[in-house]
C-alpha cells in the first residue's frame, strides 16, 4: 500500500447504534450542530489568514523542516545519546513520536541498528529518574547531546534540569566543549533561555511565535529529536499537511475533525464528560498521553473566551491501553457511571505480527488460538470490547490507522489539534491559554524562595 494513500478514518457509526438506547445519537442530534460547525470551520480558516491558529501552518513550513533536518544530520553521527530536557508540551510530543515510530527496544539496540543516538526525555524533576540518566550517560558525556526545550525559558523544572546539566558539562568538559553538547529550542528572540543561548554561543532552534507548547510537536520542538533518531519527518509533515486539507472542508461528512468535535461535544453536553482514548497498540499509547495534555490544558477552562463568564468547561481526558486495560478499566467502563465517551485507536495492518502455534493435544481448551496471529487477537478483542460496551449502552467510536508510520502519525497529530480548536470553539473557551497552571507555579516560586514571591501568592 502506498504510504500517501493511507488516510486515517474516523468511524463514528457506532454512536448511532440502536444498542445504545437513550445514549444513542440520532441524525437529528448531529444535524442540529452541523451548520454551527460549518461556520466555525470557515471562521478558523479566516482567522488563520490573520495570524491566529499558527500551529496550523507548521506542516507547510519547508524552511523550518530543512533547517531541522540539516542540523540533525550534522549532529546525529556525533552522538550516542540525546537527552531532552523539557516538560509538558516541550516533552510529550517527543515521547509520543519516539514511542509510535521507533522500536520499543530502540535504546537497547546497537548504534548501527539504531542509526541514531539513544533518546531520553526527562519530562520531570524526579531526582532518582534524573540521577539514573546522569549515571547512564556520564561515561559517554562527550558523545551526549542535551536538547533543552523551553518556550519561556522560565519553567522551573526545565530550568533546574538545565542548570544541573550545564554545570556538569562545564566541570567535566570545560566551557568550550560544553557549549558543543547543548542545543536549545526556545523563543527565537526573547526569554531567559534565549539570553543564555546568546551569552554562551549555544546552537539553537526556534519555537515558532504564537505556537503554544502542546501544539508545537510539529515544530523544531518535536522534530529535532525525531530526526536525530531516524524518524522520517518529511512523511510526518506530509501526513499533517494532507490532514490539513481534510479538516478545512466545510462539509462535516468529509471532515474528520468536524466529526470528532460533533460527537465529542454532543456527548459532553449529555453528561459523557470523560473522554477515554484507548489505542489497541502499544506504539500509539504515547500519542494517547500527548492527547491527554492537549485536551486537558486546552479545554479545561473556568471562564469563557470573553474571560467574563464562569463556565467550568472541559471533558476529562483519560488514556487506556487495549487489551491491557480490559483487565483493569473495562469493568468500570461497562458497569460504572455512564459518563464516558470511548475513542478507540485501531490499526488495520501491523508491520510485524506473531503467529500463535497450534497447541499441544494436552490443552484442547486453547486449540482455538492455534494458527491465529497476535494482531488478529488484538483486533478481535477491540471489536469484542466495542460490542460489549454497546450492549451496556456505552458510546464509543474508532479512529482507524491503516498502518502505523510517520505519514499516518502526522495525520493523527494534526487531526487531534484541529479537533481541539473546534471543540474549544464549541465550548466557547480559548483553547490556547492555560491560566489555571499559573498559581501553582507562583506558589512553587514562593516555596523555593524566588525574590518577589516572599508572600504566599493567592488567587
Ligand atoms: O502546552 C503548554 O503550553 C505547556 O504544557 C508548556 O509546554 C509547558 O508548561 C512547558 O513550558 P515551556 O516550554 O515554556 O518551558
Amino acid at each position: 500500500m502506498k504510504a500517501t494513500r493511507q488516510i486515517l478514518k474516523v468511524d463514528w457509526h457506532s454512536v448511532m447504534d440502536r444498542r445504545l438506547g437513550r445514549h444513542r445519537l440520532t441524525s437529528k442530534d448531529v444535524s442540529g450542530l452541523t451548520s454551527r460547525v460549518r461556520s466555525l470551520i470557515a471562521s478558523v480558516e479566516r482567522e488563520r489568514k490573520t495570524g491566529l491558529h499558527r500551529y496550523r501552518n507548521l506542516p507547510h513550513d519547508a524552511v523550518m523542516r530543512q533547517a531541522v533536518e540539516d542540523f540533525a544530520k550534522s549532529l546525529s553521527r556525533k552522538a550516542d545519546n540525546l537527552v531532552v530536557l523539557g516538560i509538558g508540551g516541550s516533552a510529550l510530543g517527543n515521547i509520543a513520536l519516539q514511542t509510535a515510530l521507533n522500536s520499543p527496544q530502540y535504546n537497547l539496540l546497537s548504534r548501527a541498528e539504531r542509526g541514531g543516538p539513544r533518546l531520553f526525555v526527562m519530562d520531570n524533576v524526579d531526582p532518582m529518574h534524573f540521577a539514573a540518566m546522569m549515571e547512564f550517560v556520564g561515561g559517554e558525556l562527550p558523545r551526549t547531546i542535551f536538547n533543552v526545550i523551553s518556550k519561556s525559558g522560565e519553567t522551573a523544572e526545565t530550568a533546574s534540569q538545565f542548570l544541573i546539566v550545564q554545570n556538569w558539562l562545564v566541570r567535566k568538559l570545560g566551557a568550550r566543549r560544553a557549549a558543543q553538547q547543548i542545543v536549545a529550542t526556545t523563543d527565537a528572540k526573547s526569554g531567559t533561555l534565549r539570553s543564555i543561548v546568546e551569552k554562551n554561543g549555544y546552537a539553537s532552534l526556534p519555537v515558532p511565535d504564537g505556537v503554544g507548547g502542546r501544539f508545537s510537536v510539529l515544530s523544531a520542538v518535536g522534530l529535532f529529536s525525531a530526526a536525530m533518531c531516524g524518524i522520517d519527518i518529511r512523511s510526518l509533515l506530509k501526513g499533517a499537511a494532507d490532514m490539513d486539507r481534510l479538516v478545512r472542508n466545510p462539509d462535516w461528512r468529509r471532515n474528520p475533525a468536524a466529526q470528532l468535535a460533533i460527537v465529542n461535544y454532543l456527548y459532553y453536553r449529555r453528561g459523557q464528560v470523560m473522554s477515554v482514548m484507548m489505542p489497541y497498540s502499544n506504539a500509539l499509547y504515547g500519542l494517547a498521553d500527548w492527547y491527554r495534555q492537549l485536551w486537558a490544558e486546552s479545554l479545561g477552562k473556568r471562564f469563557d473566551a470573553t474571560g467574563k463568564k464562569e463556565v467550568f468547561a472541559g471533558p476529562t481526558p483519560i488514556k487506556a491501553l487495549g487489551t491491557t486495560d480490559q483487565h483493569s478499566q473495562v469493568q468500570l467502563y461497562r458497569e460504572g457511571p455512564n459518563d464516558k465517551l470511548i475513542t478507540f485507536l485501531e490499526v488495520e495492518r501491523f508491520d510485524r505480527d506473531v503467529r500463535i502455534p497450534h497447541g499441544s493435544s494436552d490443552a484442547p481448551a486453547l486449540a482455538y488460538l492455534g494458527g491465529a496471529t497476535l494482531g488478529q487477537l488484538l483486533n478481535a478483542e477491540k471489536r469484542a470490547t466495542e460490542m460489549a460496551l454497546l450492549e451496556s449502552e456505552r458510546p464509543c467510536l474508532t479512529i482507524r490507522f491503516p498502518q502505523i508510520n510517520a505519514y499516518t502519525v502526522g495525520q493523527f497529530i494534526y487531526l487531534m489539534e484541529a479537533t481541539t480548536t473546534l471543540m474549544g470553539r464549541l465550548l466557547g473557551i480559548d483553547p490556547y491559554d492555560q491560566p489555571g497552571v499559573e498559581l501553582g507555579k507562583k506558589i512553587t516560586y514562593h516555596l523555593m524562595g524566588r525574590p518577589g514571591y516572599e508572600k504566599m501568592p493567592r488567587g
